[in-house]
This record gives C-alpha cells, sequence and structure tokens, in this order.
C-alpha cells in the first residue's frame, strides 16, 4: 500500500501547457458558457453574447483574456451590470492564431472566487467555424443554411472563449431565428426543458415569426466540442434502436436512413468492447457535400460528409470512428493539440477493434492499417521525415494547429497502441483501458499521463512478467512519441488479400493496354482491397509504371471515372492525372465541384497542378465559392495562389 501511495505520488505530473491559447487559462477557468445567438441567415451575420462562469484557480489574477479569432467585440461587463475595460491584440502579428481580447476585472480575485460575466459581440461571415450557406448551394434550395466545425482551435471564431482542450466546461444556448430562414436547429447538446432569460430580443421581432430553441450540455466538454447546425432539415430515428437518429436535408433523408440502419449495432459493437455509450443518444447529421472534412464527432451530434453515403456502406467506418470519439476525445481529452493521438490514435484503436466486432473480418482490419500507414508516410514525405510534424508530438507554437493535421496521430498513434497491445496482451491491455476510462473521464490529460497510468495498472493488478513488460513498454516509448519518421518498430499488418490486391495492379502492367485474365477479381474484392490497389496504381504512375493505354484498359473495365463511391473515385482521379491523362478533365473538374472533402479534393488538386497550373486554378475558381473556407484556403496554398478574400 505505501509503495502505491509512493508510486502515485511520483508519478503526478504538472500536464503539458497548450501554446496555442492566448487565454491565461492556468490562472482562471471557465466552469460554464451560456450563448445566445440570434440568427440572420440570409445576410450572414449572428448577433451574440456570451456569459461565463469563470473560477480563479491561480493565486489571484485582476484580468481575463480569452482567444477571439474576426469576432466583433462591442462589450464586455460583469452579469451585475458593471462594464469591463477590454481590449484586443495580437501576440502572433498576422497570425493565423488568432487575437487575445484582455478584460479588465474590476479589483483582484483570489484563489476559488467565482467571476461571472458576459460578453456581447457578433459573428460574420468571415467567421473560419461558421459555414454561411446560401439557399442555391443547399440541395432543397429552400432555405439558408449554416453549420459549424471548431476543432482544432476554430471555436475561438464563433465566441471569446478558453479555446484549448486543456479547459472542460458545461454549455447552454438560446438560439433565435425565422421560421423562413432555417426548419430546424440542433446544437452538441440536449434540447433543454428549461428557458432562459433573452438577453436580445430580436428587433423586429412584428415583423417576422421567430423561433426560440433551448440547449443544455450536462457534461463538461472542451470548446472545439462546440457545435450548431441550422436550415432546412429534419431529424429522424435510425435502426429499431431508440437511441440513434439522422438529421439531413429532407429529399435525402430516405436514402441516408436505409443506408444507416446498423447505426445502433455499431455502437453496440463498440460497447462490447469498451463499456457503456453514456451520453445517452446518439445524433449524426449528413452536411451538405462542402463539409470540409469526413466527420467530426460534436457530443450528441456528430456531422459528417455526404461521401460516407455510397449507397453500398462501404463509407461506414467514419461513423464508427466518431461514435468511437466518445470515450476517446470527447470523455477523456488531450490537454493540448500536440498530444492529439491521445484523441485520434486511441480512436482508431477503438474504431477497428468494433469493426472487427461487427463485421469479422480481420484482413480488412489490417488492410486498412496498411493504407493508414501509406498515407501516414506520404504525409510525414510532405513535412519531411526529420521535421517535429512527423512524430506523434509535434510543436505548433505561433501556428494555427490545423497546419499539423495529418494522418499520423491517427495511424502512427494506432501503431504505437498495437504496439503496446502486444507487449500487455490483448484481455489486460482491453481492461487497462475500461480502467483508464473509469479514471480521466471529463478530464484531459498528456501522453506522459497515460504512461503513468499504464505501468501503475498493470503494477497493481500484479500481472504475469510486470518487470520484463514495464521494461519493454519504457524501451521505446520516447522513440514512439517524440522521434519523427516512421515508427522504432515495424509492425506486419500484411495478409494475402493485400498480395491479391497488388497482384492484380501488377497483371494490368503486364497486360500492357489489354484485359488480364484476373480482370474479374476486383468485384469480390473487400473495399480495403480496392483502396490498396488504386494506391498501388497511384505509386506505378509516381514511378512511371503507368501508361494511359493501361489507364484505358483500366477504365474501361472497372468504370472507376463514373465511381460513385468517393473514396475510390479520388484515388482513381490522383492516380490518372499523375500519369498525364487530360483526357478526363471535365470529369474531374466535375467530381471537384461536388466535394469538398479535403481528404479527397486536395490529393487530386495537387495531382491538377503538377499536370496542369492553369487547369487547376480555373477548376478552382468555378468552384471557390462552393467551399468550406478551411477547404478554399488550403487548396489556395496547394495551388499557389495569394488568399483573396470573398464574402
Ligand atoms: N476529429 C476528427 C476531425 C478533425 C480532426 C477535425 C482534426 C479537425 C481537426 C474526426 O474524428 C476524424 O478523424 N475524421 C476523419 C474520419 C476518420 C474515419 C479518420 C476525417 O474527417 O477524415
Ligand atoms: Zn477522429
Amino acid at each position: 500500500m505505501i509503495l502505491l501511495v509512493i508510486s502515485s505520488i511520483i508519478c503526478l505530473h504538472a500536464y503539458e501547457i497548450d501554446v496555442n491559447t492566448f487565454s491565461n487559462y492556468l490562472d482562471v477557468q471557465n466552469r460554464h458558457l451560456h450563448l445566445e445567438w440570434l440568427l440572420n441567415m440570409d445576410k450572414k451575420y449572428i448577433n451574440a453574447s456570451s456569459s461565463y462562469s469563470f473560477q480563479v484557480v491561480g493565486r489571484s489574477i485582476n484580468k481575463i483574456s480569452l482567444d477571439i479569432y474576426k469576432l466583433n467585440i462591442y462589450s464586455t461587463y460583469l452579469q451585475n451590470g458593471i462594464l469591463l475595460p477590454h481590449t484586443i491584440d495580437s501576440p502572433y502579428a498576422d497570425s493565423d492564431q488568432g487575437q487575445r481580447l484582455n478584460i479588465q476585472l474590476d479589483r483582484t480575485y483570489y484563489r476559488g472566487e467565482y467571476i461571472e460575466l458576459s460578453i456581447k459581440y457578433s459573428i460574420d461571415s468571415r467567421s473560419r467555424s461558421i459555414s454561411f450557406m446560401t439557399k442555391e448551394q443547399t440541395s432543397t434550395k429552400t432555405m439558408p443554411y449554416l453549420f459549424s466545425q471548431c476543432e482544432d482551435a476554430n471555436c475561438r471564431a464563433l465566441a471569446p472563449l478558453q479555446d484549448t482542450p486543456a479547459i472542460k466546461q458545461t454549455y447552454t444556448a438560446t438560439i433565435i431565428y425565422k421560421d423562413t430562414e432555417a426548419q430546424d436547429v440542433f446544437m452538441s447538446a440536449d434540447e433543454s426543458k428549461d428557458q432562459f432569460k433573452i438577453l436580445n430580443k430580436p428587433l423586429d421581432e412584428a415583423n417576422f415569426n421567430w423561433k426560440y430553441k433551448y440547449f443544455i450540455q450536462n457534461v463538461p466538454i472542451p470548446s472545439y466540442l462546440i457545435a450548431i447546425v441550422a436550415g432546412n432539415i429534419q431529424k429522424v430515428p435510425t435502426s429499431a434502436g431508440i437511441r440513434t437518429f439522422l438529421v439531413s436535408e429532407p429529399d435525402k433523408i430516405a436514402a441516408y436512413t436505409e443506408e444507416l440502419k446498423e447505426m445502433e449495432q455499431f455502437l453496440q459493437a463498440i460497447e462490447q468492447y469498451i463499456g457503456p455509450y453514456t451520453w445517452g443518444t446518439y445524433t449524426l447529421v449528413i452536411q451538405p457535400p462542402s463539409f470540409p472534412i469526413g466527420g467530426m464527432e460534436n457530443p450528441l451530434l456528430t456531422f459528417a460528409n455526404p461521401s460516407i453515403m455510397t449507397g453500398t456502406g462501404s463509407g461506414l467506418a467514419v461513423t464508427i470512428h466518431e461514435m468511437a470519439h466518445s470515450w476517446f476525445g470527447n470523455t477523456i481529452t488531450c490537454v493540448n493539440w500536440a498530444n492529439m493521438w491521445i484523441n485520434e490514435g486511441f480512436t482508431v484503436f477503438l474504431e477497428r477493434k468494433a469493426s472487427l466486432i461487427h463485421y469479422k473480418i480481420p484482413d480488412d482490419i489490417k488492410l486498412n492499417a496498411i493504407i493508414g500507414n501509406t498515407s501516414m508516410y506520404q504525409d510525414m514525405l510532405g513535412y519531411g521525415l526529420d521535421s517535429n510534424f512527423s512524430s506523434l508530438h509535434p510543436d505548433t507554437t505561433g501556428l494555427n494547429p490545423d497546419d499539423s493535421f495529418s494522418e499520423i496521430p491517427y495511424e502512427k498513434g494506432y501503431q504505437f497502441l498495437t504496439y503496446l497491445e502486444s507487449i500487455v496482451g490483448e484481455v489486460d491491455f482491453q481492461n487497462m483501458l475500461r480502467a483508464y476510462l473509469a479514471q480521466y473521464k471529463y478530464q484531459s490529460i498528456d501522453q506522459k499521463e497515460f504512461q503513468n497510468f499504464l505501468l501503475r495498472y498493470l503494477y497493481e493488478q500484479g500481472v504475469d512478467d510486470y518487470s520484463t513488460k514495464r521494461y519493454k513498454i519504457l524501451e521505446n516509448w520516447n522513440k514512439w512519441v517524440y522521434s519523427p519518421g516512421l515508427p522504432p518498430v515495424f509492425l506486419d499488418f500484411s495478409t494475402n488479400k493485400l498480395t491479391q490486391a497488388l497482384d492484380y495492379s501488377n497483371a494490368y502492367i503486364t497486360a500492357d493496354g489489354k484485359q488480364p485474365p484476373n480482370w474479374q477479381d476486383y468485384k469480390d474484392f473487400l473495399h480495403s482491397q480496392k483502396q490498396v490497389f488504386l494506391e498501388d496504381l497511384f505509386k506505378k504512375a509516381e514511378s512511371k509504371l503507368l501508361k494511359l493505354n493501361v489507364v484505358n484498359q483500366i477504365d474501361k473495365d472497372l468504370k472507376l471515372t463514373e465511381e460513385n463511391d468517393y473514396e475510390l473515385k479520388f484515388r482513381w482521379f490522383r492516380a490518372i492525372l499523375t500519369v498525364g491523362d487530360k483526357s478526363r478533365f471535365t470529369q474531374v473538374a466535375d467530381f471537384l465541384g461536388s466535394v469538398g472533402r479535403g481528404k479527397m479534393v486536395y490529393p487530386v488538386y495537387r495531382a491538377l497542378n503538377q499536370l496542369d497550373h492553369d487547369f487547376a486554378v480555373q477548376t478552382f475558381r468555378s468552384h471557390e465559392a462552393f467551399y468550406h473556407p478551411i477547404a478554399r484556403n488550403n487548396i489556395i496554398n496547394i495551388l499557389g495562389l495569394k488568399d483573396s478574400f470573398i464574402q
């Protein structure tokens, strides 16, 4: 016992700080946030107020600093009415990190005291977290549409906040909107039975029919999980269960519900590995195609790109992944973005465990790990194999942490956990993860804390060969986390299905423009095998082994240019553009205007830009208004264009 107490004392360590927030979050911490937003969807404008319950945790403070990004700040005041002076500065000039809002308090506040303050402000179309869309940009073309995307550090474009994953708070919200501008509104929170006091009534109350909706999130969450969607949208249950729901524009809802009928089973598969889902319900919003990523795990309200709805179920891994975040990311959160693998690596690990339970295809898990490893390696080459962005601990001081976004926290994180599992043993590792959740729920931690917990757990459980296991765990730990480039230990995910997919692409190369004898194998391939085949074609295109005559034969046989599954289609276009194929430019341009998911459009723009810069720019210009601001910026960078802001 004494030994245990001593070992836990030794293990205590101060968590890493977050270099991407300007807030003084180590001295004062928000416990509850209340938002009141009056949406002007047509005018792309939100009249907003935010109220906070700050608790002093340092010795004393006389000011509160918050993160903001292109918000219009009107006034800052204590809830008892006292106006507080504020200033705005930019510690990193011209930085994507945004600005700092400094609020001068009326006196010195001491540890334990609460400070209730409010801010009046507005959000306009410069916001990088809210996408305001016109009705023409939607599917039903009946109402404007808006949605938010806050991870990593974009929530500061939505409200003045301690925009760091280190701070968790509960939140409530009142959303006021015109019935002609939105059919419904949802947030990453439950609907509240209580109505909240309204601070700013609509001025033109008599002229329009205003609706009021009240939300409450009782679980403390980091600010990047605050989310909203509004427009001509509806909510329907999926599957027979009562836990899973779907939100989308009404014209698509029937087809989506059909494809999502196993949502409840996905949740059960995850629960089987990790324990009960504690958030209540689970709702998936299928956003318009400009949604810039595959999925975002906003609690109670996952957002996803419609490209996951292929009609065949092949894109549903994204749903399982976002569900898995309910445990890793949303319950235990990384303390800063350098530790993102504490969210993403663990989530991929749980996603693959659940996929195995649900689909029972071990080869598929291995192939996904191989596909992930390939993308991770491509990202590493992009950053440089010796860049710290190629490690599990990127340094994003002075940057927008989004800049370090890559497959590395996902796949290197997944491989690290798989490696640790191989040392610890599957059963002990699973139990350890369940205990880890119980220990750190609703907290934010860093990788060192996970290491401490893992060792402590194994010791306390009295596992066999504790000291050997401890030695092995520690032996490569720092290399896994801090060394850039490929992992220090190679994990072998090869299977016959991999060989089969690679043999298939080789057969096409050997046939040199004719039909290979095994050409029909493709239709029975696992979806992951199809991806491996297309990845291999891209590799062969890069090394000039793939020729136009082979491209034409493949397309004749497999009809990939007409493919509806974008996970396959983007890989196909990337490969053929790399070969130098200009004959399918129209289809490529159409594709780039029909999806705004970064993972799918960036690689195609990169390949197109190398082949024909002018055509790439022309294509981008014709779809510019369609893209989300995040995607738009990234494409501008890929094409080497100077930013020119459009409203
Ligand atoms: N949390 C991420 C999305 C994210 C990460 C947004 C970092 C902004 C910054 C989400 O869970 C995710 O990983 N989405 C993936 C899909 C997944 C199946 C790997 C995506 O969008 O591609
Ligand atoms: Zn994720």
